[in-house]
């Protein structure tokens, strides 16, 4: 049963009948060729009861009519993949257990969702790819996570680019998306993007670098870089990476949010091109895991002589944070001692922004030095 009103009193009529519990959770409207439409009713038995409410308290018009009945596609994303993999398997006359191909999880970047690597280590999993019809099966899932793309990650690449691993299994690994007001534009297949560290991105973009010359030593495809020029307002960010495939998202990312004339990309070793900015920054950010130790001294003496921030960020066994950020604060004293600088050297702030492993913390120290 749908109770029918025109169109233009739809929002009213939707409203009240969910404040009432008489609108039907699953089904779909009925739309009508003059411009009205049909909200399905739950089957209380009392459609009369309804008619007269609508006239009496909102003073519109409405009908009941018999309508065919469509139900909502789920909107719970693990709902339909759920259906599109029972789906499969019935279609195809495979006889496996559905919960070996349900990730619990996964990543979504733009139009691709990379489906957690722990799936891929299964045995069902592998019988699954070398099925003739797997192709359907990617369509199925990437239609139910309304994505045009899927790939299975694989470990992030013990080298010096931290690379990504992925197996594409439909699409293209090419993704365009938006975080915080930031566009991001990649390869995801040969590029990491760690969507766990968002509230580190966001904590950065929400500092004060107005007017400030920001030196960010591992940009990658600009993670930090772009939250430092949109959201943090920094006048001009010198970015440092080494792998190509990033320099072409750090390229590509200046392009699409604007900021070719305040980015300064230097390509290659850090261990070289920060030489060149001696003297030149407010801050530095050194995001490398397991630790950026390798550029300490060099952003240390990319400060202003005014001094400045460093942000390094490091793994850590949770119950060293203390001893380690004491120690680190003594390295960079001996450092300012070393190079005859009159800094202070302070920590501000750990930020604790995930665990990396049992016990194990990414975090992010703050370290002042003014003179
Ligand atoms: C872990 S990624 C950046 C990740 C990002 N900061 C985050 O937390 O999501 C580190 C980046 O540093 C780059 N990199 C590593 N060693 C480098 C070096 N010696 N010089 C310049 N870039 C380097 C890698 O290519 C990679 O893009």
């Amino acid at each position: 049963m749908f109770l029918v009103v025109e169109s233009v009193h739809g929002e009213q009529t939707h409203s009240f009948l969910k404040s009432k519990d008489w609108l039907h959770p699953s089904l779909e409207p009925l739309r009508t060729s003059n411009g009205s439409i049909g909200f399905p009713l739950v089957g209380f038995g009392h459609e009369d009861i309804a008619l007269v409410a609508i006239r009496n308290h909102l003073g519109i018009e409405a009908n009941i009519v018999v309508g065919e009945t469509k139900y909502r596609p789920p909107v719970d994303p693990h709902h339909r993949l759920l259906e599109a993999v029972s789906t499969w398997l019935e279609d195809n006359k495979v006889d496996t257990e559905v919960n070996d191909l349900l990730p619990a999880k996964w990543e979504k970047l733009g139009e691709l969702v990379l489906l957690p690597r722990e799936l891929g280590q299964t045995t069902t999993w592998r019988k699954i790819t070398e099925h003739p019809k797997s192709d359907d099966l990617w369509k199925g899932m990437a239609h139910a996570l309304k994505v045009t793309s899927l790939g299975l990650q694989a470990p992030i690449a013990n080298d010096t680019y931290r690379s990504a691993q992925v197996k594409m299994l439909l699409g293209s690994p090419h993704v365009q998306f938006s975080d915080h007001g930031v566009v991001f534009a990649f390869d995801a297949s040969k590029v990491m993007f760690s969507s766990g560290n968002i509230t580190e991105r966001r904590r950065i973009g929400a500092m004060n670098m107005q007017g400030e010359v920001v030196v960010d030593a591992y940009a990658g495809v600009g993670y930090y870089t772009f939250h430092m020029l949109v959201n943090a307002g920094a006048a001009h960010v010198h970015a440092c990476e080494i792998n190509p495939a990033s320099l072409a998202g750090l390229e590509a990312g200046a392009q699409v949010n604007g900021l070719l004339d305040r980015l300064t990309v230097h390509p290659g070793d850090n261990a070289l091109t920060l030489e060149k900015l001696r003297g030149t920054a407010d801050r530095c950010h050194l995001g490398l895991l397991p630790s950026s130790e390798p550029v300490w001294e060099a952003c240390m003496l990319a400060l202003k002589p005014n001094g400045g921030m460093l942000h390094i960020h490091m793994n850590v066994e949770e119950e060293k944070i203390d001893s380690w950020t004491m120690t680190t604060v003594e390295r960079f004293q001996n450092m300012v001692a070393n190079h005859g600088l009159s800094f202070n050297v302070k920590p501000m702030h750990v930020e604790r922004v995930k665990w990396f492993a049992p016990r194990v913390r990414h975090v992010v120290l703050d370290l002042s030095f003014r003179p």
